[in-house]
């Protein structure tokens, strides 16, 4: 066997998602240390056989917690007890708290957007990794195979199915129909219907399915070239049907704004307004309070939200796009988010298409199964 990789030991705050390196006796005495309840220091450092210094030092790297006034000790000491309160589950606070973003420009930002350029990388990619495992395969231990019989997609519902695509390009020149923006807003986020089923305990319905009915992503446009609306930061409220300013801003600079919160992707500053998908955890996980499931079902209901907008926009001609590579931590910081209770998760745009510059989509051939 051969080890190519130097190990290391570090810690992983599901706070801040900081690395913090740490040597073995310091794990050793951070695993000894009183967790569930506070210490004077003098009395911690002699139950641990270690001087005070020692232990101000690992809380000032992050390694315990502590009273100080450090602006370190404060966020530890506020994020743990958010945690628990909104009831994290402490693997998925910890993923959480690693996979957030601020600042980054993604590699999307520099390089060369056409359809020559994206095959190089791909080839480059399948010469440095082999090739892509294939598209379609048989299961050999399948017991038996069942042709089946095609209902043909060709009805008005399919059309818009079929219609539906990610959009890159987007007419700037234009204003997006005020109609046909909150079309999309209220087919997608709005309440149609809301049932008591506890004491202050409404579930909604939406077009869109959400885990336990409970519908915990609120809807923050990045409105940009939208008729009759003032660019501008907005809160979707979403059992009136009205939108909260909460930042006007120039357009250029909500474009700006646009292009860096998806990590420079600049093609998606072109669309007329960008609407993040923002979850209220305090909501979700008074239901699933530290369950192993409910980050994952957070993640989903955004899945779930982001395909109906791609519909609504696919039916009345429009462009949209989703990602989730966004600068979340950015986004948190303008939406002024609760931290470790509101997390932003990723972005739908929406916008007229420009197809005379549509050179980034894909353009599959026309597949039709055919039983073997
Ligand atoms: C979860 C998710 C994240 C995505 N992130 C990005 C992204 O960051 N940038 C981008 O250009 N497209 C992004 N897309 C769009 C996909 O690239 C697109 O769906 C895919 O190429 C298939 O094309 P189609 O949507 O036109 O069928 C994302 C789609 C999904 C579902």
């Amino acid at each position: 066997m051969r080890f190519t990789a130097k190990s290391t030991l570090e810690m992983r705050c599901p706070i801040t998602g900081m690395r913090i390196p740490l040597t073995p006796e310091e794990l050793a005495l951070i695993v000894r240390a009183p967790a569930a309840e506070w210490r004077e220091v003098d009395e911690c450092a002699l139950a641990l056989g270690v001087d005070a210094a020692t232990l101000a030092d690992l809380a000032e790297r992050g390694l315990l917690l502590s009273d100080a006034d450090a602006p370190l000790a404060q966020a530890l000491r506020d994020g743990e007890a958010r945690l628990e309160a909104v009831g994290w589950h402490p693997d998925a606070a910890l993923y959480h708290a690693a996979s957030q973003w601020q600042g980054v420009i993604g590699e999307e930002g520099r390089r060369r957007h056409d359809d020559a350029a994206h095959r190089e990388r791909l080839q480059q990619h399948a010469a440095t990794l082999g090739p892509l495992p294939p598209h379609a395969w048989r299961r050999e231990d399948a017991l038996a195979r069942s042709p089946l019989p095609i209902e043909p997609l060709d009805d008005a519902f399919a059309t818009t199915l079929r219609a539906r695509r990610t959009t890159r390009h987007f007419r700037t020149e234009v204003a997006l129909p005020l109609a046909d923006f909150t079309r999309v807003l209220y087919g997608t986020f709005g309440t149609l219907g809301a049932e008591t089923l506890a004491p202050d305990m409404v579930a909604l319905r939406r077009t869109s399915a959400s885990g336990g009915g409970l519908h915990p992503i609120d809807a923050y446009p990045l409105v940009i070239n939208v008729e009759g609306l003032a660019p501008g930061v907005y809160h979707y409220e979403s059992d009136t049907h009205a939108l909260a300013l909460l930042q006007p801003l120039a357009r250029e600079r909500a474009r700006a704004l646009a292009s860096a919160l998806t990590i420079g992707q600049e093609y998606f500053a072109e669309a007329h307004a960008l609407v993040f998908h923002v979850a209220r955890l305090d909501r979700h996980h008074w239901k699933y309070r530290r369950h192993p499931k409910a980050y994952k079902a957070v993640l989903l209901d955004s899945g779930h939200l982001s395909q109906t907008f791609y519909l609504l926009a696919a039916e009345r001609g429009l462009g949209a796009f989703y990602t989730a590579a966004i600068n979340d931590a950015d986004v948190a910081a303008l939406l002024k988010l609760r931290p470790q209770v509101e997390i932003a998760i990723g972005a739908n745009g929406v916008g007229v298409p420009d197809p005379s510059r549509d050179l980034l989509h894909l353009k599959p051939v026309p597949w039709a199964a055919v039983a073997e």
